[in-house]
């Protein structure tokens, strides 16, 4: 199987960024992680690219240039699909246009529903029955591009911020490789 060449952009923790690179692993699996960007320096997530070898780089998105020094790293790598896995920076249209290949986003939310930021205690203000995570193509409307995956669970009465967060990721892990893998379910046949 030819994978797509794939840079994952991560913000915070990383543990979808894990996630996908054990399931690259699978010779099945049609993705081959070979870059990461990330626009903190401090963030935890990039231990799992050291630990595995991958190329990784910091991008500071205070920079005028910022996405011009990405779409340099892009080609550089031969990139040809972008995953944001917890990645908190919105990326511009020109960008966007200027990649021209697929990007998609994991959101912890049943989209259309909760878009943005603190979805988790707007979902408990809101006293939501179910909740889960979106796995969309990202367009120039945030958290808007079409869905290609969701996974839902029901809200127990005393689910706090935090359960919910772990509850929404457990099914995150199932969500994005799903997604990707329903994306290039036509790769090579
Ligand atoms: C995920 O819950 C995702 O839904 C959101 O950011 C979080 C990233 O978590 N967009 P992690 O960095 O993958 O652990």
């Amino acid at each position: 199987m030819v994978k797509k060449n794939t840079c994952i952009f991560i913000s915070g923790t990383g543990s979808n960024l894990n996630n996908l690179i054990t399931k690259s692993r699978n010779y099945n699996f049609p993705i081959n992680i070979k870059l990461v960007i990330c626009d903190n320096r401090n963030a935890l997530g990039i231990l799992y690219a050291k630990k595995n070898s991958i190329p990784y780089l910091f991008i500071n998105t205070k920079k005028r240039n910022f996405e011009n020094i990405m779409m340099l790293n892009l080609r550089k790598h031969k990139i040809s699909f972008i995953c944001l896995a917890g990645y908190m920076k919105i990326l511009s249209k020109k960008f966007l246009r200027s990649f021209g290949r697929k990007i998609i986003n994991i959101h912890p939310s049943l989209l259309p529903k909760f878009k943005g930021l603190n979805t988790f205690s707007r979902i408990i203000k809101n006293e939501e029955v179910k909740t889960g995570c979106t796995v969309h193509f990202v367009n120039e409307k945030l958290d808007a591009g079409k869905i290609i995956t969701k996974k839902s669970f029901f809200i127990n009465r005393i689910d706090s911020e935090d359960l919910l967060k772990k509850k929404t990721q457990q099914l995150e892990y199932l969500a994005f490789p799903e997604a990707i893998v329903k994306i290039f379910r036509h790769i090579n046949t």
